[in-house]
């Protein structure tokens, strides 16, 4: 396939400020005079950040790695990941269309996209909200036909439930990725026959799904806020300075290790928090949609360890926990923790979880 610059391009490019961090970032894993080797990182941001790489975003990447651009042009033509036209604003959904998943019946997802997107792979729907494209086995065979939407991938693919996607992402929702046939992973359709201790009843999602759900970036665009920066080399300096702080009460008493840790950031008021679990057990937030074990771990940190608790939060209490999750601001809103918390409470978890599956809460 011939892959080349769109004919029609933007007048520029620029990394938001947070963008911008990350990548000056990317650059320093590398040592002095090998700077190009964050090429794919940084075209890869670019791209996470527009949807696309136009060809001022190429140069603009080369320009910051000191590369020539026709060295950045050659990465970018290359690899089929980067796109090189526009996609929809949505999402751009990739339909995996190799063996498995055609004798599966990947072609008649490929007849959904050009009926509900486009007639086209890579033109954009009427709406701008979507692309789409065939794409070579994206290793996920056990669960054929799937496709790649965003960064996740949507398994155990029907027509009707691809069509159902498109509609849910149209509406400004994220489905939750992973089999969409109620299967937990790449288990046999008629279950499981061997290892039937699997602890997949524990956990709402399979890992992948889990993680997917937690970081929530699945279609949308990166401005750099979303992530922490990731690279502690940088960062420790920072961290020494803070300890050092001269402004320090010199008779301030050390805080107690269970203590919740203080307000950093945002407005709003901390919820009430709890020294510890209460009778040693705390709940097991994570069945709470949105909050992964790195969220669980924050959430004790602050000394939030029941369902109860944040089921109680108000707008106040919201507010704040959104401004203090430190690399997940504005998940206790985005993932609606408040009224889940709320469900729990009234209807148990069996039923809860049963709801889940379908963003009823
Ligand atoms: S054939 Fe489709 S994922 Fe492998």
């Amino acid at each position: 396939m011939l892959r080349r610059l769109h004919p029609e391009q933007p007048a520029s490019f620029a990394f938001t400020p947070a963008n911008l961090d990350w990548a000056k970032a990317q650059i320093t894993k590398y040592p002095e005079g090998r700077q190009a080797s964050a090429i794919i990182p940084l075209l890869w941001r670019a791209q996470e950040q527009e949807g696309w790489l136009s060809r001022p975003a190429i140069e603009y990447v080369a320009d910051m790695l000191g590369m020539a651009y026709i060295r950045a042009l050659e990465v970018a033509t290359f690899y089929f990941m980067f796109q090189l036209q526009p996609v929809g604003s949505v999402a751009h959904i990739q339909v995996c269309g190799t063996l498995s998943c055609m004798i599966m019946g990947s072609e008649d997802l490929i007849k959904v996209c050009k009926n509900k997107i486009a007639k086209h792979a890579h033109e954009v729907s009427g709406d701008g909200k979507f692309s789409w494209e065939e794409v070579e086995c994206l290793g996920a065979c056990t669960n054929a036909p799937m496709a790649q939407i965003g960064k996740d991938y949507y398994e155990d693919l029907t027509p009707a439930r691809l069509e159902a996607l498109i509609d849910e992402m149209a509406s400004g929702k994220t489905p939750v990725p992973g089999p969409q046939n109620g299967r937990y992973a790449a288990e046999p359709l008629s279950g499981l026959t061997s290892l039937t201790e699997h602890e997949s009843g524990r956990h709402q999602y399979n890992a992948a799904v889990g993680l997917a759900v937690e970081l929530g970036d699945g279609i949308k665009r990166i401005d750099g806020t979303e992530v922490p920066l990731t690279t502690p080399w940088l960062d420790a300096p920072k961290a020494k300075k803070t300890a050092a702080k001269p402004d320090a009460k010199p008779d301030a008493k050390p805080a107690a290790k269970t203590a919740p840790k203080a307000a950093a950031t945002g407005e709003g008021k901390q919820p009430k928090a709890l020294r510890a679990a209460r009778g040693g057990k705390a709940d097991d937030l994570k069945r709470i949609e949105g909050i992964g074990p790195a969220l669980e771990k924050l959430c004790n940190e602050m000394g939030i360890f029941h369902y109860d608790q944040i089921a109680n939060w108000g707008e106040a209490e919201v507010l704040w926990m959104d401004g203090n999750l430190k690399g997940f601001k504005g998940r206790v809103t985005r993932d609606k923790w408040v009224a889940q918390a709320k469900l729990i409470g009234e209807v148990g978890m069996d039923e809860f979880l049963r709801r889940a599956k379908t963003n009823d809460y």
